[in-house]
This record gives structure tokens, sequence and C-alpha cells, in this order.
């Protein structure tokens, strides 16, 4: 029998499992799929560590959640069609939960559809290598330091791209006499209560940490752009200001000339697609984009079909993107799906990139991404949603943005699956300091 392996249990790699086991249950004969993850937990991303630096083995810790993280996009967008959310938590809620919630969600349905004992926990994928028509997985396992190499017939790539930094070093960092980080080790933002903090970038994790700062009692926030600034209104206290040109001592400039005393530096610059354990030829090389080089449908590797790899794309849509493509890999090792030719691969890629090379503003982006999941659906059987509401989502959602960015997650949306439209929170977000589970459900 054909033998998969997925590396990694987060939200993507819970997709592959979940497509597999909706194909046994309609009766399909389904190959032996193995998951190896290196945490000794599931849910990736979402699975909350306070660890940072290395974990309890010496690796590089994969997590860069923090408390107090809320989901910045309506729920409703990320919906899965085969579980919705009001299945899960038996009654309606709001439309941005906190991450418990989240998690609570995305582990519920692995649990229902009991694929956990495919998954190999502290296991941790080293090497991959391909011979003789087959892929040889070098593994270990952690708890005991052994390795062991194994072979199989598919390997589906689930391992995330936000959890290796993108650092980069301006002068005077290493004079600088406050803490220098990066948001992939920012757990509590109480740690800058009372402080002046400096935030280098201009997307969401400039966004959302500069916004929790304040709301968690930091005196002031300075957030240094590179390119454009996000232009939201912000609260009082925090301002956007151009790119940062040196820091002396403890004084940051910035290339229009003004400059600001702060005590603390977040860099929200992003983080590496990095993959070290997939040898040169099946390793993806990329920056954060809507449609990765090399990946027809996303997803398939086109100078070896039989690898593949899901969530590569930078992301409005998440988890029913995930959920799409997994499908769609599955169908790939069944047989299901037919690949063309490697020049039509390239040629489908091409098109998808120049249209991305066209794209200028959010709105063009979620209509990409729009179509790239359209794309997906078309040819898979996943369950049927609501997708253009989905997209209406994504665009009024930003609208809420521009008009409050700290009131807009105090909107709600209707389900693209159900219709049913989540209660508002009891409590502004901007005024709600407790993330719990028992609250937000309250
Ligand atoms: C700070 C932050 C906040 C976010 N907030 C949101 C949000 O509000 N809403 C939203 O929809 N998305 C959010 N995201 C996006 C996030 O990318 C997705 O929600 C989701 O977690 C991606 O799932 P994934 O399975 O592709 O990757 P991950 O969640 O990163 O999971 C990858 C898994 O692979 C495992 N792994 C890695 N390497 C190996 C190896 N060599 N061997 C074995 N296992 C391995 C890891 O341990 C991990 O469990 C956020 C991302 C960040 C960084
Ligand atoms: N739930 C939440 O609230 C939440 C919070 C945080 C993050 N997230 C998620 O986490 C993911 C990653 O977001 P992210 O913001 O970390 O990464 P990102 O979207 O890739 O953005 C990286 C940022 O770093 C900047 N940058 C890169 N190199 C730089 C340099 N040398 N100097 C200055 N700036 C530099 C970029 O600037 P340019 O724009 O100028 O290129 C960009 O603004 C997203 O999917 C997001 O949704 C969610």
């Amino acid at each position: 029998m054909a033998r998969v392996a997925v590396i990694g249990a987060g939200p993507s790699g819970l997709a592959q499992l979940q497509a597999f086991a909706a194909a046994r249950s309609s009766g399909v004969e389904v190959p032996e799929v193995v998951c190896f993850e290196k945490q000794s937990d599931w849910g990736g991303l979402w699975n909350y560590t306070w660890r940072t630096g290395l974990d309890q083995y010496g690796d590089p810790v994969h997590g860069s959640m923090y408390r107090y993280l809320w989901s910045n996009g309506p729920k409703e967008c990320l919906e899965f069609a085969d579980y919705p959310f009001d299945t899960h938590f038996g009654k309606p809620i709001p439309s941005f939960p906190p991450r418990a919630a989240l998690y609570d969600y995305i582990t519920g349905r692995a649990m229902q559809s009991g694929v956990r004992d495919q998954i190999r926990f502290d296991s941790a994928v080293r090497w991959v290598g391909f011979s003789d028509d087959r892929f040889q997985l070098t593994v270990e396992s952690r708890a005991d330091g052994r390795t062991s190499t194994e072979e199989f017939d598919h390997v589906i790539v689930a391992t995330g791209h936000f959890s290796t930094p993108n650092a980069p070093e301006y002068p005077g960092f290493a004079t600088f006499p406050g803490r220098i980080m990066h948001s992939h080790d920012v757990r509590d933002a109480q740690e800058f209560t009372g402080k002046d903090l400096l935030i280098l970038g201009s997307s969401y994790s400039a966004e959302d940490i500069a916004l929790q700062s304040k709301k968690y009692g930091a005196r002031s926030v300075t957030v240094a752009y590179r390119n454009a600034p996000m232009g939201f209104g912000w609260p009082d206290g925090i301002v956007e200001v151009p790119k940062l040109e040196r820091v002396e001592g403890r004084t940051a400039h910035f290339v229009d000339g003004t400059s600001r005393d702060v005590d603390a530096i977040v860099l929200c610059t992003g983080y590496r697609h990095w993959f070290p354990f997939m040898e040169d030829e099946l390793r993806l090389q990329t920056t954060n984009v809507l449609y990765p080089d090399n990946l027809y449908k996303g997803v398939v590797w086109t100078a070896n079909p039989k690898l593949m790899y899901l969530g590569m794309q930078d992301q409005y849509y998440t988890f029913t993107m995930f959920d799409a493509q997994a499908w769609y890999a599955r169908d790939v090792v069944l047989g299901r799906a037919t690949l063309p030719s490697r020049a039509e691969m390239d040629a489908d890629i091409a098109s998808w990139r120049a249209r991305q090379d066209t794209l200028s503003n959010p709105a063009e982006d979620i209509d990409f991404q729009t179509d790239y999941v359209r794309d997906l659906l078309k040819v898979i059987d996943y369950p049927a949603f609501d997708l253009d509401m989905v997209r209406d989502h994504f665009n009024t959602w930003e609208h809420h943005k521009e008009e409050s960015i700290t009131g807009y997650r105090d909107r709600s949306f209707a389900s693209p699956c159900t219709g049913s439209v989540g209660p508002l929170h009891h409590t502004p977000w901007w005024d709600e300091p407790d993330d719990t589970l028992e609250t937000f459900l309250r």
C-alpha cells in the first residue's frame, strides 16, 4: 500500500488528515498516512507556548503567538464548511474570537474525525531526500534523541512559514541599552507597560502588537514603516513615522530627521520560509507572496509532483484555503486529480504570477486569493459554502479597520456555511483584557 507523510500538525496538516478521513468515511480506500509533528501537541501556531528561543529539546521554538491574541479577521472567513462554528460551540459566537476559542475549534474538528492516532508527536523531520522513486524521511524522536529513516511515496509539507524570523539589523542596535526582539518572541504585551516602545514594520504584527502594547499600558508606541504607513486612525499614544535610520543610545533617528527616545524595540519585520530539512531539489524558496513560484495550484511541486506544500501563501484566507489545498493534494495522491504536463503546469503558474504582479491594493489581493480558492474548489468535493460572501466579508472588514482600528473587532458577520449571524461580544475588544475561552463564551 502507498504511504503518505504529512509534516506538521497545525491547521494545514490537520486539514490534510481531515481530507483523507472524509474520503475514507465515504468508502474510498486511502493509503497509510503518517503525520510527523515536532511539538508535543497539535494546533501549530495556535498551540500557545510561553517558551521563546529554544524549546525543551534545543530546537527553535515554533510558536509565534502571544497572550491576548484575538483573530484579526472575521471567523466567518475561515470557517470549515464541514464543521461550522455553530456545530462546534452549540450556539452562534461573536465574529472575532480569542486564540483559545480558535484552538478549541481547530482541534475540535480533528478530535471528532479521529485523526489523532495518525500523528507521531515529538517527532521532528530532520531530512527529506528522494531516490528510487520514493522519499526517504529521517525523523528524530525528540524524547529519546533516536533517529530513524522511513520511505514514503508522497510527502506533504505543512510546516507553516511564520516561525523563522526575518530580523534585520540597523546601525546602533549593538549598543542600544534596552531590549530588541522579534515579534516571534513577543509573549505578553504587559512587558511594555509604562515603556516607550519602537516597532519596525507596517503589516499585521506591527499593527496588532502596537495596539496590544497600548491596550496593556505602554506609555507610547512609535511604529516605523519601511515603504508605506498603515495609515489607520490610531488611538492616542501610537504614532507612525518613516523608516528607522539609526539608533544612538536609546534615541531612534528616522529618515525624515525626527527622533524619539525609546526603551525597547520590536522587529515586526516578518518571517522566512525555512525548510532546512528538505534536500535542495525539493526545497521551496520564496518570500511571503500570494502565489509562490514552482507550486502548481499553489500546492504541487512541479519538479516532483509527489511532493506537495500546503499553506505557503501570504494569507487573507487561512483555514478554508488550507482545506481546499488539502482536498486537492489528497485527490492528487488518490489519482482522482490528473496533473497536466510540466510545461502546462509552469504556464498556469506563470499566468497567476503575472496577475499577481498587477495587484495594487487589498481589494485586488482579496479578489486574487478568492479566485485562487475558487479554482481549487471547482475540482474537489469540499462541501459547498458561499465563497462570494467570504470575499465581501474581507472587503467589509478592510473598511471597518479604516473606520476604527480599535473597534473593527466589535462587528459581526454572517456565516458563509449556515447563514447564522454571530452576536456582538459582551465587551468591546479595546476594553476587554480577558481573553479566556470561559469569559469569551459567557
Ligand atoms: C502571530 C500570528 C498570528 C496569527 N493570527 C491569525 C489569525 O488571527 N487568523 C488566521 O486565520 N491566521 C492567523 N495567523 C496565520 C497562521 O499562519 C495560520 O492561522 C495557521 O496557523 C497556519 O497553519 P499551518 O499549519 O500552515 O502552519 P503552523 O500553524 O505554523 O503549523 C505548522 C506545524 O508544523 C510543525 N513543524 C514544523 N517543522 C517541523 C518538522 N521539521 N518536523 C515536524 N513538524 C514540524 C510545527 O511544530 C507546527 O505544529 C497568524 C500567524 C501568526 C504568526
Ligand atoms: N491575529 C492577529 O492579530 C495577528 C497578529 C500578528 C500577525 N498575524 C498574522 O501573522 C502573519 C505574519 O504577519 P507579519 O506582519 O509578521 O509579517 P508580514 O505580513 O510578512 O509583514 C512583514 C513586515 O515587515 C516589514 N519589513 C521587512 N523587512 C524589513 C526591514 N528590513 N526593515 C523594516 N521593515 C521590514 C515589511 O515592510 P514592507 O511592507 O515595507 O515590505 C512588512 O511590513 C500574517 O498572516 C498575519 O495575519 C496575526
